[in-house]
């Protein structure tokens, strides 16, 4: 295993320890998340209770096939407990995630937990967000108005394809990944993103994120929100 790949593990099964019996827990996208869905689906088979929602239909079937027993996320309106990954976070527990495109649901159920962990390898702490492109999930009939709204923003837009054909999201969506040379101020390019009719969602995560788990080495650095 890389080291990167033996980071993640690591952050996640510390996230994982996290869960206590009886919780409903979220669970995120990603090669990342799919560590911390294999850890926990380690704590059931040894006795431990609980429910859990996916963030994706990738995450359903893997938490299916482990046999981590889940709920229809349509039949709740909040989560105990949300561990996902990200593809960029900040030190002011500013993320971007998208990467694997399920942003939107990640975004509803991170923001219904009451608390959110990210678990992540040491290369996704960065001083400042925006290397990684920026991910917007869109309704197929203005694609190509949103991409020019943002391209009105400064962005350079991609739109996001899987082989030929364009990335559908587990929505039926399209994603369109906009990056700025620098991106200056989050707050202000998610309220930019918000107002334009047709993006559904963003992959900016301002203010869900609680606590930060990132591993280097065989270490992990806990950080909590509101703590120096
Ligand atoms: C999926 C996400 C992922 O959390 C993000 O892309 C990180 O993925 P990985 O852990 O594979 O690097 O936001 O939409």
């Amino acid at each position: 295993m890389s080291r990167l790949e033996s980071e993640k593990a690591l952050a996640a099964a510390r996230a994982v320890d996290e869960v206590r019996a009886g919780m409903l827990v979220g669970l995120g996208t990603g090669s990342t998340a799919a560590y911390a869905v294999k850890s926990l689906s380690d704590r059931i088979r040894q006795g431990l209770r609980i429910t859990a929602v996916a963030t994706s239909q990738a995450t359903e079937t893997l938490a299916r096939r482990l046999q981590v027993p889940l709920v229809p996320f349509q039949r709740i309106s909040s989560v105990d407990l949300t561990i996902d990954g990200a593809d960029e976070i900040d030190n002011q527990f500013q993320a971007i995630k998208g990467g694997g495109g399920a942003l939107l649901r990640e975004k509803v159920i991170g923001t219904a937990s009451t608390r959110m962990i990210v678990i992540a390898d040491s290369s996704k702490l960065v001083p400042q967000l925006g290397k990684f492109p920026l991910p917007a999930e869109v309704v197929p009939f203005a694609t190509e108005f949103a991409r020019a709204r943002l391209a009105e923003l400064g962005a350079s837009v991609t739109l996001r394809v899987a082989g030929a054909a364009p990335f559908l999201t587990d929505q039926g969506n399209h994603i369109l990944d906009a990056t700025w040379s620098k991106l200056a101020s989050p707050s202000e390019i998610a309220a930019a993103l918000a107002a334009i009719p047709g993006i559904v969602e963003h992959g900016l995560f301002l203010d869900q994120i609680d606590t930060i788990m990132i591993a280097r080495g065989d270490t992990v650095e806990v950080r909590h929100r509101g703590q120096a």
